[in-house]
C-alpha cells in the first residue's frame, strides 16, 4: 500500500503508542476539507468544511476509537464500555468487533437516531437502553469501568482525545497554516478539547504560525457551558449533543479562553435551517448536531459580531444519513408520480415547449 492507512500510521510520531504494534484501524481520517463558497459569501469569509461524516462509521469518533481500541487491545481488554448519544456507540461497536473485543454500549432510551442504533446493532454490541439521559449513562459507564474488567472508551479516555487531535493536524497540513477561526459543535466537550490540543502542538513545533480562535456551539436546550452550570434535563432535536453535564466542560472553557474564542448557543430552528442550507447550497448532508457551528456562525454574522475576511474552518461531525427521520420530517420534501413514459415526465418538467 502506497499511502498510510488510518491516522495512527499517518501521525504515529505524534501519538503515545510506544511499543504497541497491533493497530486497530478501519482507515479513518484523511477526510475532505471542502471549500464552501456560498456559505463564505453569507459570512463574508473564506470557509472550508471538514467533513468528518466520511469516516468509516460516519463520524469523527473513529479518530479517537482507533486509538482507544488499540490501547485497550494492548492492555489485554476483552470488553469495552461506553455511554453514547449514538455516534460513539456506532464507532465503538465497529472498532471493538474489528479488534475481537465485546462492545457494551449504554444509550439514553428512545433518544438515539435510528441509523446510529442500527450501526451498534449490526456490529454486534451489547446494547443497553437506559431509562435516563446521556449523563446518567456516562455515570454508569464510568462506575462499570472502575469496578469490573471492562475498558472505558468515552472521550474522558485520553487516547480518544489523542486520536481526535489529528483532525487539526490534517487541516494545517492542507491549508499550510492554521485558520483564523475553528468552529465546531460541543456536547460532551471532548472534540473541542482535542482540536485545541492538536493546534497547540503544531504551533509549538513551528508547523503553524498561530493557533485559531475556537468557536464552540451548543444547542440552546442543552447549553451548560453557555449557562455556566449543569443542565438537568437537556433537550434538543440534535440528539448527538443532548448533554447537560459535559465531562470535559472545564477543558472546553479553557480552550475557549486560551484561544480568545467563544461558546454560544443556537436554537433547534437555527440548527435545522443550517442543516438545510448546507445540503441545498453546498452539497453536504450532515446530521443536525453537525450543523450547530454553521448555525452559530450565521447567527454571529447576523448580529454583526463576525469580523470580515476571516479564514474559517467548520467541522461537520457526522453524516446526515444517520438521522434521516429528522431531515425528512421537516423539509417540504415532495415527490411526484407519473406514468412510465418519457413524454409524460418531460411534460411534468415543462420540457416540451
Ligand atoms: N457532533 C456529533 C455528531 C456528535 O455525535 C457529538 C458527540 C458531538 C458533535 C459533540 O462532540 O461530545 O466531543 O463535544 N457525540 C457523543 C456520542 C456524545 O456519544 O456519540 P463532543
Amino acid at each position: 500500500q502506497n499511502h498510510p492507512f488510518g491516522i495512527i500510521e499517518t501521525y504515529r510520531d505524534r501519538l503515545p503508542l510506544d511499543g504497541i504494534d497491533q493497530i486497530v484501524t478501519l482507515g479513518e481520517g484523511a477526510t475532505p476539507l471542502v471549500p464552501a463558497p456560498r456559505l463564505g459569501a453569507e459570512l463574508d469569509a473564506t470557509v472550508w468544511i471538514k467533513v468528518e461524516g466520511v469516516n468509516p462509521t460516519g463520524s469523527f469518533k473513529d479518530r479517537g476509537m482507533t486509538m482507544a481500541m488499540t490501547k485497550a487491545l494492548a492492555d489485554g481488554s476483552k470488553a469495552v464500555v461506553c455511554a453514547s448519544t449514538g455516534n460513539t456507540s456506532a464507532s465503538a461497536s465497529a472498532y471493538a468487533s474489528r479488534a475481537g473485543m465485546t462492545p457494551v454500549v449504554l444509550l439514553p432510551q428512545g433518544k438515539i437516531a435510528a441509523g446510529k442504533l442500527a450501526q451498534a446493532v449490526v456490529h454486534g454490541g451489547r446494547i443497553i437502553q437506559v431509562l435516563g439521559n446521556f449523563d446518567d449513562c456516562l455515570r454508569i459507564a464510568r462506575e462499570l469501568a472502575e469496578n469490573f474488567p471492562v475498558s472505558l472508551v468515552n472521550s474522558i479516555n485520553p487516547y480518544r482525545i489523542e486520536g481526535q487531535k489529528t483532525a487539526a493536524f490534517e487541516i494545517v497540513d492542507v491549508l499550510g497554516d492554521a485558520p483564523d477561526i475553528h468552529a465546531l459543535p460541543v456536547g460532551n466537550a471532548g472534540n473541542i478539547t482535542a482540536y485545541w490540543k492538536g493546534y497547540r502542538e503544531y504551533a509549538a513545533d513551528g508547523l503553524s504560525s498561530h493557533t485559531p480562535r475556537m468557536f464552540g456551539f451548543q444547542a440552546a436546550g442543552a447549553a451548560p457551558l453557555v449557562q455556566g452550570h449543569d443542565v438537568d434535563d437537556p433537550e434538543t432535536v440534535a440528539t448527538a449533543i443532548r448533554i447537560g453535564r459535559p465531562a470535559s466542560g472545564n477543558l472546553a472553557v479553557a480552550a475557549r479562553d486560551e484561544s480568545g474564542g467563544l461558546i454560544e448557543a443556537v436554537t433547534d430552528e437555527q440548527i435545522l435551517d443550517a442543516q438545510a442550507f448546507l445540503a441545498a447550497q453546498e452539497g453536504i448532508f450532515v446530521e443536525p448536531a453537525s450543523a450547530a457551528a454553521v448555525a452559530g456562525l450565521l447567527k454571529l454574522k447576523s448580529e454583526g459580531r463576525l469580523d470580515p475576511n476571516q479564514r474559517i474552518v467548520i467541522t461537520v461531525t457526522g453524516n446526515g444519513l444517520k438521522d434521516i427521520d429528522t431531515a425528512l420530517s421537516r423539509t417540504t420534501l415532495s415527490t411526484e408520480a407519473v406514468e412510465a413514459s418519457t413524454h409524460q415526465v418531460a411534460a411534468l418538467l415543462d420540457f416540451d415547449s
